[in-house]
């Protein structure tokens, strides 16, 4: 209920509605109007109510509920279903939940914190309450199960072109980090079930560091991951940047999964990537291999040239990249 008053209050912003006429349109009495008025301000949102005229909504707060992001979404079907949760284990384990039990594709799962965040290769990842965007997506790609990795890319393509459109400079770092100022920002976790040659589903899990301060981070990660408000040295709206990334989303799947096209997706993981030109370090499980990463291949590999001169093409998977020296 409190989800159809805050939708009535945002219909008619800048105009008063009266209590008398939230009662009637929505059928609930005149003391519980009054009783979720008062929920709905303890959330943040900012209420003028005066008597003999009602309530009008001065501003909202940077909740990632649907009230809040919706008005933002030109989509067709990513995020037309959000549920949202004030704290969650996962958002990727509520996802794969969700869509076992067949739920629509485009449903987004976004929590305000999570309490067992989970990163590539078993990781943790850092999670607190408000100040990032933890969200994952249900996707139900038709495509044969080897081209799975390459959603990963169209993701981190979205997130990327989003966070430019906020003015900020970020790279990505292949197949699935966003960088900014040589420190992580993003990471994205895709998670597919599937038989050989069936999808059933895939689970795309953003993590992004919105408004994280320093000293949220963990010791151990201090040194490689950041924020945008770190980085940029002030807060950033994160519902803004949650449409924007599934605005882009939307229009990169379209085009891969539609057109068996991923050239646009791939070109911008290439014009922004940090690896590129770069000598690094391929580390699969404990084999370390130095080469220079030249380029990524059309269907999203990365091309690399080892220390022999000899040229290779490495798949994401269980791969994780390091620079020479550092994490880039
Ligand atoms: C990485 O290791 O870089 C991937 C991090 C992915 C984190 C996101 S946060 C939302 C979703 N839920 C999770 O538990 N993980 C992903």
């Amino acid at each position: 209920m409190k989800e159809e008053i805050i939708s009535l209050l945002k219909k008619n912003k800048n105009e008063f509605i009266s209590g008398e006429d939230i009662s009637s349109v929505l059928g609930i009495s005149r003391a519980a109007v009054w009783k979720y008025m008062k929920a709905i301000k303890e959330a943040g949102y900012n209420i003028e109510s005066v008597s003999r005229k009602g309530y009008k909504l001065i501003s909202s707060p940077d909740l990632l509920t649907f009230e809040e992001i919706s008005p933002y979404l030109n989509t067709h079907y990513i995020g037309k279903q959000i549920i949202y949760f004030d704290s969650i284990d996962s958002t990727n384990n509520e996802a794969k939940k969700l869509a076992s039990s067949g739920c629509l594709e485009g449903t987004v799962i976004i929590s305000e914190e999570q309490t067992m965040g989970r990163g590539r290769l078993g990781r943790n990842w850092v999670s607190p309450k408000f100040k990032g965007i933890w969200m994952s997506i249900v996707l139900r790609p038709d495509i044969e199960p080897m081209n799975v990795t390459k959603i990963t890319q169209v993701g981190a393509a979205a997130v990327l072109k989003a966070i430019k459109e906020q003015g900020i400079n970020a790279y990505i770092k292949w197949p699935n980090d966003i960088i900014l100022n040589n420190k992580k920002v993003c990471g994205i976790l895709t998670e597919m079930s599937g038989e050989i040659n069936n999808i059933n589903y895939v689970v795309m899990g953003i993590g992004i560091n919105v408004n994280i301060d320093k000293e949220d981070f963990p010791k151990d990660i201090e040194e490689i991951a950041t924020s945008l408000k770190i980085e940029e040295g002030k807060g950033i709206k994160r519902k803004t940047l949650v449409a924007s990334i599934l605005n882009n989303l939307e229009e990169l799947y379209d085009e891969f999964i539609n057109n068996e096209d991923i050239k646009t997706s791939i070109d911008i993981c290439r014009e922004n990537s940090i690896l590129i030109g770069k000598t690094i370090k391929i580390i699969n499980r404990s084999n370390v291999i130095i080469a220079e990463a030249i380029n990524l291949s059309d269907d999203g590999k990365l091309i690399v040239k080892y220390e022999d001169g000899s040229i290779h093409e490495v798949i994401s998977g269980e791969v994780s990249i390091r620079g020479l020296y550092g994490y880039v």
